[in-house]
């Protein structure tokens, strides 16, 4: 991505990465990313906002030098993951004058996950500022959004808040400023889903704070930047609050079709009674598509055969996700299939400990579904239209 202007003071220098596939070899990026990095020019000093993965540090450092700098005074870290601090040490030797600008947690990060020197870094505390002349950086600690160190930066001349990961979006865009709205509002939600779901209590603060300042513009370090902040804050605030939608949504792995035939009728039963429901295949499925649908969904099933007395390992792994990510579904049941035995029930919900949703009935059916069976998924049926 060419440089691109902000307004006469502040550029935008960071890099494109339309062919990354996955994040963290964990997250799927059907858009690929950004890694966003802003250049503040003020009448004395400069400062840099965040640098960029190292795969893309050649691409990166030829942005800033298109700019013609002589020098750099100020390297600010809001987040010390390698995607923002990776090119830190190249543009150190680069500009050997230049000091690192964050908080303590970070600096303890940088230091032993990227060697920064000890003595390059210069620690802020919550709410100190930095003048750079006639412009001036504000710091905002704002830990867990997405690491212990997290940090935003305000521009308070320009009210620009240079927000790192927070408010971010795995989207490699052209253009500098949003215009798609509804195409920036379905990368921010899988960003929120797959990256920012775990600390929604934190969030919560964390908008109240950003809708108390004065912010004319979000800059965030990945996607695309928000000329009117109202737009992510008020989506933000939807996801992080305790409302959920009338959805179910059924995770399943079927090996020989018993628990799927459970999934399909236990899904039709449903949307017969008037609920919106989303059967989610873990062997062919995107879980970063699973992932933005628990973020408003009530309830959620879980559906397993048996294998070597358990679930099914796929099963087991996704359970363990769902448990990290801790979406905020108020109702849960575990349904199944086993040839001879097994003991999945407590094995699933073992493996769910953060989450604090109701359990609903169990249905474990030996072999294929028969009369009985189905009996048993119209009651959980009833207990869950009961609940909705
Ligand atoms: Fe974009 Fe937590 O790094």
């Amino acid at each position: 991505m060419p440089v691109k202007n902000i307004n006469p003071s502040v550029h935008s220098v960071g890099v494109l990465d339309k062919d990354r596939k996955l994040f963290d070899e964990l997250i799927p990026l059907p858009d690929g990313t950004s890694y966003n990095s802003y250049l503040i020019i003020g009448s004395e000093k400069n400062a840099l906002i965040d640098t960029v993965y190292p795969a893309k540090k050649e691409e990166f450092i030829a942005n800033i030098e298109s700019l013609g700098l002589k020098k750099l005074d100020y390297i600010v870290c809001n987040h010390a993951e390698q995607d923002h601090s990776g090119s830190v040490s190249a543009l150190l030797e680069l500009y050997k004058e230049a000091k690192v600008v964050t908080n303590t947690k970070c600096k303890d990060l940088l230091v032993s996950m990227v060697n920064i020197p000890e003595d390059k870094i210069v620690v802020v505390k919550d709410n100190e500022t930095l003048s750079l002349g006639d412009k001036t950086l504000e710091f905002h600690l704002t830990p867990w959004v997405h690491w212990p160190d997290t940090m935003m930066t305000y521009l308070k001349e320009d009210k620009i808040l240079f927000s790192c990961d927070f408010l971010g979006a795995h989207i490699a865009a052209d253009t500098l400023f949003m215009e798609d709205e509804a195409g920036v509002y379905k990368s921010a939600k899988r960003y929120y889903a797959e990256i920012m779901m775990p600390f929604r209590i934190h969030i919560k603060k964390y908008i109240d704070k950003i809708k108390n300042m004065n912010v004319n513009i979000i800059a965030p370090s990945h996607g695309q930047i928000y000329p009117n902040p109202q737009f992510i804050l008020d989506a933000y605030k939807d996801w992080v609050s305790e409302d959920v939608k009338n959805e179910v949504i059924i995770v399943y792995v079927s090996m020989y079709d018993s628990t799927k035939k459970m999934v399909n009728y236990l899904a039709e039963s449903l949307r017969n009674k008037g609920l919106t429901v989303k059967p989610f295949n873990l062997i062919e499925g995107d879980i970063g598509e699973l992932a933005v649908d628990l973020v408003e969904a009530s309830t959620v099933i879980i559906a397993s055969p048996t294998v070597l007395s358990g679930a099914h390992p796929a099963v087991a792994s996704v359970v363990f996700l769902i448990n990290a990510l801790r979406p905020k579904f108020k109702y849960a049941a575990i349904i199944g299939s086993y040839g001879w035995g097994g003991n999945m029930v407590d094995q699933i919900k073992g493996l769910l400990p953060n989450i604090k949703a109701e359990f609903l009935s169990p249905v474990l059916i030996k072999g294929c579904p028969k009369a009985k069976d189905f009996e048993a998924l119209d009651s959980l049926v009833d207990e869950i239209i009961g609940r909705h």
